[in-house]
């Protein structure tokens, strides 16, 4: 199995962002718990950042025939992105979304996911762990 992990905007400031929000580890920190929850998981993972919708895209479309999956936190285009929602839906890889915080119970602009109406699974508001998560529920599908 697989997995390209897909991180959005602002994640890359992670520790330096709203710590009470996000919490106090780095985006390095993040990376190097995903590596090794995939290792644990028996999982092969490739990692990829963007702050730029397009390239995020671009991302989805090359993932076609190279993965199994997609773990994709898409940060703020979450919520404003159809262009995320469509790439993902034109690859129709399995597909989990995570986020760190809970967006259900944050402001209302963020209750809405258009990546959660092509997500086979959404988690929220575990933290790193979210990422771990999804990891196994990928993982079980192999
Ligand atoms: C986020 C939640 C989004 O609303 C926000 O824009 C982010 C991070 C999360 O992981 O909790 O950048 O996706």
């Amino acid at each position: 199995m697989k997995v390209f992990v897909i991180n959005g905007p602002n994640l890359n400031m992670l520790g330096l962002r709203e710590p009470a929000l996000y919490g106090a580890r780095n985006f390095e920190a993040l990376q190097a718990y995903i590596r090794k929850s995939a290792e644990e998981l028996g999982v092969e993972v490739e990692l990829f950042q963007s702050n730029h919708e397009g390239a995020i895209v671009d991302a989805i479309q090359g993932a076609y025939g190279r993965f199994d999956a997609i773990l994709i936190n898409p940060a703020a285009y979450t919520h404003t992105s159809v262009a995320i929602l469509d790439a993902l839906k034109a690859v129709a890889l399995p597909t989990v979304e995570v986020h760190l915080t809970d967006i259900s119970t944050r402001e209302k602009f963020r209750q809405f996911s258009y990546v959660s109406l092509c997500a086979e699974l959404t988690i929220c508001g575990e933290g790193f762990e979210g990422y771990r998560k999804g990891l196994e529920y990928l993982s079980k599908k192999a």
